[in-house]
């Protein structure tokens, strides 16, 4: 587990991440997924200034299930009603490519020793591929997912998606 103050920084972010969405407008479920994405973030950067073996690999244990959780609740939750709507079909496939690409990476990143080269060569395009995600998502994607979905759909997803990702958590 990290420690209180690896927490306390993550949340911190989340929150600013939060912050920032209520100015772009984003609400409801986008917001969860917004301060996800800081939480994340938080860790990712941790772990990067990092030099201390056990703590990264302490760090990523948490951060790698916190992605898998977020990538397939986002799925299950927003994405597959973004398959059903013309407007949004596109931005939902292109989604779920990236998603098993992030994935892969992360599958790629468990079967090396933290402690390798090839960890952080490996580990740097994973944080690479986690910004495209996020300024993505914010930046384009959310804004017209909650145009298509509508504000009283996107309040009511976010429970959908809190359970979502609790499950996620689980397995991941
Ligand atoms: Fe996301």
């Amino acid at each position: 587990m990290p420690s209180k103050t690896d927490e306390l920084i993550s949340q911190g972010l989340g929150k600013a991440k939060v912050m920032k969405g209520a100015i772009k407008g984003l609400g409801g479920v986008f917001r969860t997924l917004m301060e996800q994405h800081g939480q994340a973030s938080g860790l990712l950067h941790r772990i990067k200034s990092s030099d201390d073996v056990a703590k990264r690999a302490e760090l990523w244990e948490t951060v790698r299930a916190q992605l898998l959780a977020h990538e397939r609740s986002e799925m299950e939750v927003i994405y597959r009603e973004l398959h059903y709507d013309p407007r949004t079909r596109a931005i939902a496939e292109h989604h779920d490519q990236e998603a098993g690409e992030l994935e892969a990476l992360i599958r790629e990143l468990d079967a090396l020793p933290v402690g390798d080269v090839q960890w952080a060569e490996t580990f740097d395009t994973l944080v690479e591929r986690v910004q495209h995600h996020v300024s993505e998502e914010e930046g384009e994607i959310f804004p017209k997912a909650q145009d298509v979905l509508g504000k009283d759909r996107v309040k009511s997803l976010d429970a959908t998606l809190h359970d979502a990702f609790d499950a996620q958590l689980r397995m991941a």
